[in-house]
């Protein structure tokens, strides 16, 4: 900073310089944070005002990194690619209105901090009339953690699993599983294995749990990864697992009662049968019934006695109630046989 005051007035002793090279001396010592993600576009800010409406074609510009590779330049008005670093050639453009430099395809080794340089190209050389630095920061959005099942649960209380996520930046604080039960949730930690891309220095995570699953209760699993710097926290989806059923399992017991209503129909069909074969033996001697003619003969006699509200009122499952009733009560009228 000095050196550029010095600069400043050894070359040329105009009082316009030497109030540049104060306003230098306040403004170089600020330091702009950027942020950029992996594989996206960073923006290196020069924040030059320009309050002397300086042309283009009266000034040097450029950028340098902290290794003072250069990473564009602008010679009145030109770009010079001669002095760029094989690093940065062709990943940068310059946004004129805005004096800022846009790094495209930022990677993580491109985080650190960067200088922009304003020179007046004037009558007697250069003159160094803005300077900023701005400190880039690279971020990599890590995958949504993903759990994955080692064990079946239907064959143990302990189930093994792992949750990992991958290709983020910076490296995460933390990872875990919550196991969430109808009335609790209890932290799971473990230890977070991780790996990183010896290119791209991006970063897989993963870690192993074995969790007590109570049978009786439905469980929930959701995996948790806790970020650097923001502290920001990323979920898994849900891992849901269901209460262990009964030992007597539900649908055999659905079966048994469906087989109990079909005894009963058969049965009281068959009593139904039973009754009209004796009153019908009583009247005259005839063929036997079976439950389904009963059925054909009773729908025939409630067709004659359609303004019966029972009739309408019984469901098809108590078809045979309703048959009972009629049977009994509608005998002399059934002129079928
Ligand atoms: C970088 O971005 C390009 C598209 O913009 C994509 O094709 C490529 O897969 C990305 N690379 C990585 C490592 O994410
Ligand atoms: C700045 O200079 C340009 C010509 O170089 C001129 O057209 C413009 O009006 C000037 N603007 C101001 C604010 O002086
Ligand atoms: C990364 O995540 C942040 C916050 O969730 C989001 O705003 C941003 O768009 C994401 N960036 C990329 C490149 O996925
Ligand atoms: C888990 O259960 C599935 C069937 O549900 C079976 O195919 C698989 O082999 C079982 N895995 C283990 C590790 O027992
Ligand atoms: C689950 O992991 C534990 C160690 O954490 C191991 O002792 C056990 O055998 C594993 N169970 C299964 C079914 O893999
Ligand atoms: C959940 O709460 C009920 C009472 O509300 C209790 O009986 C049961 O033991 C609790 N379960 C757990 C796992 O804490
Ligand atoms: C990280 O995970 C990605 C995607 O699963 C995989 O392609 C890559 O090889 C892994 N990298 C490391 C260093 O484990
Ligand atoms: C990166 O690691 C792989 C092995 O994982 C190795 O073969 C390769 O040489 C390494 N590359 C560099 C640049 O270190
Ligand atoms: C468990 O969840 C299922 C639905 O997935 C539900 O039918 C059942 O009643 C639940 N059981 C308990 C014990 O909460």
């Amino acid at each position: 900073m000095a050196e550029t005051v010095k600069m400043g007035l050894g070359c040329t002793m105009g009082l316009r310089n030497i109030l540049v090279g104060m306003v230098l001396l306040l403004s170089g010592a600020a330091s702009l944070k950027s942020q950029a993600y992996f594989n996206e576009t960073g923006e290196l800010p020069c924040h030059f005002t320009n309050s002397q409406n300086l042309s283009l074609d009266e000034l040097v510009i450029f950028w340098q990194d902290q290794d003072n590779l250069v990473l564009y330049e602008l010679y009145r008005g030109q770009e010079k690619p001669h002095n760029v670093n094989s690093k940065y050639m062709g990943r940068t453009s310059f946004d004129q209105a805005t004096w800022t430099l846009r790094l495209h395809n930022v990677q993580i080794k491109d985080k650190g901090s960067y200088q922009c340089f304003i020179h007046h190209k004037g009558p007697h050389g250069l003159v160094p009339i803005h300077q900023m630095s701005s400190d880039l920061s690279v971020l990599a959005n890590f995958s949504q953690p993903e759990i994955n099942l080692l064990t079946n649960h239907t064959e143990n209380s302990v189930i093994n699993l792992t949750c990992s996520s991958t290709q983020g930046y910076p490296e995460p604080q933390r990872m875990y599983m919550l196991l969430n039960t109808k009335n609790s949730t209890t932290e799971h930690d473990a230890d977070m294995k991780k790996s990183q891309n010896n290119i791209t220095e991006l970063y897989n995570v993963s870690i192993r749990v074995s969790l007590p699953i109570p049978p009786e209760t439905n469980v929930s699993i959701v995996c948790v990864l806790q970020l650097e710097p923001s502290k920001t926290l990323l979920f898994s989806l849900p891992c849901n697992i269901d209460a262990k059923p009964p030992v007597q399992p539900p649908v055999p017991d659905h079966i048994l009662w469906i087989a109990a209503l079909l005894v009963t129909v058969v049965v009281v069909c068959g009593m139904v049968s039973f009754v009209t074969l004796r009153k019908r033996k009583k009247k005259q001697p005839g063929p036997s019934n079976e439950c389904g003619e009963t059925i054909k003969m009773n729908r025939k006699a409630s067709e004659q006695t359609k303004n019966r509200a029972e009739v309408h009122e019984r469901s098809d499952d108590a078809q045979c109630d309703v048959n009972i009733l009629k049977t009994a009560s509608d005998d002399n009228s059934t002129t079928d046989f």
